[in-house]
């Protein structure tokens, strides 16, 4: 198998890269107040400069009372946390990268392991943690305006300050994924009900409001995931006709690229289709909209279990390419891989395998 597809351009719309490998949007808790600062914008750079076709940043929380539970986690509101992104964009092209944020909300969380918590309760579709779990609070009529504007405001900002595209962070157990999901999601007004699309609306009519904020030419990224950080096993769409009613309305809303989000690629996403086709296969397949896969790409070990200690050594990317050349998928986001070493693009492309590293959560105490 060749690596031709992985450094082969890409363009869409307004957005051009010279190669697949997009950076996954990593928390790393280095912004104090919420203000990007320069070491922020330096570790960008050094992503930029070892060649990853586009970074998308962190995720960065809306203007929200209880959009985030770590002070640390960066903004996307006020003015210093913008001048710190500004110069984060900055930063990144002026090595010839490209980069959108990940806008974030997280809805109804646990508390941070500092103790921290925001000023005012959390909230979500019905104040539940978890299935069963109350906490927080569920969200007015009011509150899902005022967070679909905070979320368009953000999308104009970061249009302003000149980055190239941007992502909302659909995925995880989020507050966009606590909608979607019924587990969570216990509404009995127009943003909740029995079926997935009724679900959806808060989704769509986010996505359609950030659409409206950038214009026709600037590229909407929105991720999604099956799994979430409170069950692994849950899966909102069982069957590729659900995952197709799912998104359809999310793609006419305003969509440009899924990033499909996996903890390993080389999962088949429907066990009982006869076909190998992972999540991102399966969406590029069923809406023809670009897809981004991710999940454990040159690791031996998935990331929620390196959070718990587990270590990960490098692992070869031949299945990657045998993917990408049968074009299953578009993009390719790398986590780990890009939080140990800035040069992981320029290693693979020239072979120097010898370069390569292995993951343990130790990295994450420092922007290297
Ligand atoms: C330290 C860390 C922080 C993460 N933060 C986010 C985040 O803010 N937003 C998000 O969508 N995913 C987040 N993820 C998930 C990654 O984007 C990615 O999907 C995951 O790490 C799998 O890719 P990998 O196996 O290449 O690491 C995070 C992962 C790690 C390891």
């Amino acid at each position: 198998m060749s690596a031709n597809a992985l450094f082969s351009p890409f363009s869409l719309k307004s957005l051009q890269l010279k190669n697949r490998i997009v950076m996954a949007p990593m928390t790393r808790s280095f912004s104090p107040n919420g203000v990007p600062g320069a070491d922020v914008a330096a570790y960008y750079r050094r992503r930029a400069e070892g060649q990853v076709g586009l970074i998308l940043t962190e995720g960065t929380v809306v203007e929200r009372p209880a959009s985030s539970n770590d002070p640390n986690i960066p903004h996307f509101y006020g003015e210093q946390a913008l001048g710190g992104w500004q110069q984060v964009v900055e930063e990144v092209h002026a090595a010839d990268g490209k980069i959108g944020p990940q806008l974030w909300h997280m809805g109804v969380m646990g508390e941070h392991r500092s103790g921290w918590t925001p000023a005012q309760p959390f909230e979500g579709p019905s104040g539940l943690l978890a299935p069963g779990v109350p906490k927080g609070n569920a969200m007015t009529e009011n509150d899902i305006t005022d967070t679909i504007a905070a979320f368009g405001r953000a999308a104009a900002d970061a249009k302003r300050l000149g980055f190239d595209c941007l992502e909302l962070h659909g995925a995880h157990g989020y507050l966009i994924d606590q909608f979607f999901w019924d587990g969570l999601n216990q509404r009995t007004d127009v943003y909740g009900g029995d079926d997935l699309t009724s679900r959806s609306r808060l989704a769509v009519e986010l996505v359609q409001e950030v659409r409206r904020q950038v214009g026709e030419d600037f590229v909407i990224s929105l991720r999604l995931s099956q799994w979430k950080q409170q069950d692994y096993e849950a899966k909102l769409a069982g069957t590729p006709q659900a995952l197709a009613t799912w998104l359809a309305p999310l793609a006419d809303a305003g969509v440009d690229i899924f990033h499909c989000s996996q903890r390993r690629f080389w999962e088949p996403e429907f066990e009982h289709e006869g076909s190998d086709l992972n999540f991102a296969g399966w969406v590029k397949k069923l809406t023809g909209k670009t897809t981004i896969t991710v999940g454990s790409v040159g690791l031996s070990g998935e990331f929620l279990a390196g959070f718990a200690g587990e270590a990960s050594e490098p692992r070869s990317l031949e299945e990657l390419h045998r993917r990408l050349d049968r074009e299953e998928f578009d993009l390719v986001a790398v986590g780990r891989q890009l939080i140990v070493d800035p040069n992981w693009v320029e290693n693979i492309r020239h072979g120097r395998t010898a370069e390569l590293k292995g993951y343990s959560r130790e990295a994450l105490s420092t922007l290297v």
